[in-house]
């Protein structure tokens, strides 16, 4: 993504609203003239995290989290700064020209166009499923009914009624102009053999829309009302927007709550990620199919390195599983393996026994090592030698792919014991593995320090800075960034200069802006949350600050000086110190 102009940045700023970009995210309370909520970014009960409408910024006194709308993106949405200006400029039609990026490429276009045409693909089966007084669309409701779906459900997630007509949804898309080309490129429709034109993909089936984690539509799913009618599920083949095992059913609804549970319950199919979410579970996705892919697991470790992955009790289901395993390893995350009664799925298990059944099957959730050395003892019989090398030996493939040497040979230490094996034996079968690739995994988000410790002094300088930029051009003179210890007062003092400098009004707003180290973002977004009388008398009190600063460094003078041998300079500056 090429460098984006600062003039888009500031059009970003000024177009869009605080308020309204994180109201998308969380529910704003009003407070005087702001709005507080409970944070999204740590787990609280009483709200500290507080939205300024004046200021357009956000500040959470619990975590120290803060910054404007597009640190709040770059937070909420695990994006870099780039990428997080140009999700706040899609949502607000800002054109960003940008030759160098895909913006203008073909490619970019025909995906807007695909996007689109889901849109309107969603709302057409949408609106069927809700009203339509067909026949079948009455039996499509009752069989979403008769699966405990409630309409709040049916709306939350978009689904859908395809007719059994053949050209239902083609002849919808015509009249609003779009080609069957395009269509075709969104595989909505299929061309007929040996003749000419298209037909419907999906006919007489309840829809599921799948959202990428930007909810934008990419593709469907589609079930038959009854087992016997063909395939179960038909699904969109790949286009343009849509990659099989890219992405995960229903995260865009669940990201934010993985983050801040800090851990993802992964599932396998659309029902068994609804059914637990209606029922109040948040931290849900599906892998849809099979095993999870590398590129999920990517997605995954964007908000949480903690999966608990809870697939079918059958033997697809926990196969999946351990060819999961490996990779979640690799990818340096922590998994472990939750198991239901036989025969029952989340979907199943979840109406059958509810929630607190369920909670309590995610908390008896199996390590790795547990459930893969469990699995392998139905595969094999370890009462034979046989067995247990065989076991020995696939349990070492997941072993050895620990980057930590410590966990490595306690690991094999628990094996051994438990098979009943040398544990020589076990090392030396080890040998031909290799650990897993050099590369160390991309390390989670650091957890930023709540708040940085600085001093009261400093604090209220900037504080009166922010407070207005009036103030700046009466201290520049006598003082520099590096009078302050503090490398983030240093920061911001200098994006503060920086700015007073070019002889222009500027505001808090342009400092957030001016600035790029994310922690002195925050810093500068706490002090504008506060009362400003919080800062006493203004006009005292940075006298006082700029005086106290300028002994401080006379200080700092003087000592050198007297280090050096020049003791008559040294004399004169305590005598300015006194005066
Ligand atoms: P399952 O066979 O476990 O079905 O497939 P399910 O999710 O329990 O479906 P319901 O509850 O009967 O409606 C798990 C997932 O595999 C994919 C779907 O994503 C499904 O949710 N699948 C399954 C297909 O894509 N096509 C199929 O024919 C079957
Ligand atoms: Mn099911």
């Amino acid at each position: 993504m090429g460098l984006i102009p600062n003039a888009i940045i500031d059009a970003v700023i000024d177009r869009t609203d605080i308020a309204a970009v994180v109201g998308r995210y969380v529910q704003l309370k009003k407070a005087g003239r702001n709005f507080k909520a409970l944070c999204p970014f740590h787990r609280e009960k009483t709200p500290s995290f507080v939205v300024n409408p004046d200021k357009q910024i956000f500040h959470c006194f619990g975590c120290g989290a803060g910054g404007n709308a597009i640190a709040f993106i770059m937070r909420q949405e695990r994006l870099e700064f780039p990428h997080a200006v140009r999700f706040l400029a899609d949502q607000y039609g800002i054109s960003i020209p940008d030759t160098t990026s895909e913006a203008e490429s073909p490619s970019r276009q025909l995906r807007d166009s695909i996007y689109r045409v889901n849109e309107l693909t969603v709302d057409f089966f949408h609106q069927l499923l809700l009203t339509s007084r067909l026949d079948a669309a009455k039996a499509a409701r009752e069989y979403l009914k008769g699966r405990g779906v409630a309409l709040e459900t049916v709306n939350q997630f978009k689904l859908g009624f395809a007719p059994d007509d053949w050209e239902a949804l083609s002849e919808f898309l015509k009249t609003k102009g779009i080609s069957d080309d395009l269509m075709q490129q969104a595989g909505l429709v299929i061309a007929r053999e040996n003749k000419r034109g298209f037909y419907d993909r999906f006919r007489n089936r309840v829809i599921f829309p799948i959202f990428d984690i930007q909810a934008r539509p990419i593709a469907f799913g589609a079930r038959a009302l009854k087992d016997a009618e063909g395939a179960k599920y038909i699904n969109s083949p790949e286009t343009p927007v849509y990659t099989k095992g890219r992405h995960l059913y229903g995260f865009h609804l669940t990201k934010a709550a993985v983050g801040k549970l800090d851990y993802a319950i992964v599932v396998e199919g659309y029902m068994d990620m609804i059914m637990p979410f209606v029922h109040g579970v948040e931290n849900i996705a599906a892998s849809l199919g099979t095993a999870l892919t590398p590129e999920q697991i990517n997605l995954i470790r964007r908000f949480t390195p903690n999966v608990v992955m809870l697939f079918d009790t059958d033997l697809a289901g926990q196969n999946a599983i351990v060819r999961s395993l490996d990779l979640l390893v690799d990818a340096g995350m922590n998994v472990r393996v939750a198991t239901l009664s036989d025969g029952q799925d989340p979907d199943s298990f979840i109406r059958l026994h509810g929630v607190r059944a369920f909670e309590e099957r995610l908390s008896k959730a199996a390590s790795l090592f547990d459930f893969k050395l469990a699995w392998l003892k139905t595969q094999h019989d370890v009462k034979s030698i046989e067995g247990k090398a065989r076991v020995s030996k696939q349990m070492l493939e997941t072993i050895m792919r620990f980057s930590d040497e410590v966990v490595k040979s306690e690991l094999i230490k628990k094996l051994s014991e438990d098979l009943n094996i040398d544990k020589d034996a076990v090392l030396r079968q080890s040998k031909p593995f290799k650990s897993r690739a050099e590369s160390s995994p991309q390390q989670p988000m650091a957890v930023v320090p709540a708040t940085v410790a600085l001093s009261l002094k400093d604090e209220i300088f900037l504080g009166i800075l922010l407070s207005d930029p009036q103030w700046a051009p009466k201290a520049r003179d006598e003082i520099t960034p590096e009078d302050f210890p503090h490398p983030l007062v240093r920061t911001v003092v200098a994006g503060i200069w920086e700015l007073s400098g070019r002889g222009q009004e500027w505001t808090g707003q342009d400092v957030l802006k001016n600035i790029k180290d994310h922690q002195a973002q925050e810093l500068v977004a706490r002090l504008m949350s506060r009362d400003e009388a919080w800062l006493g008398d203004k006009d005292i009190v940075f006298k006082d600050c700029v005086a106290g600063f300028r002994k401080k460094r006379w200080h700092v003078q003087k000592e050198e000086q007297k280090r050096s041998g020049d003791f008559e300079s040294a004399v004169d500056i305590i005598r300015k110190i006194k005066q």
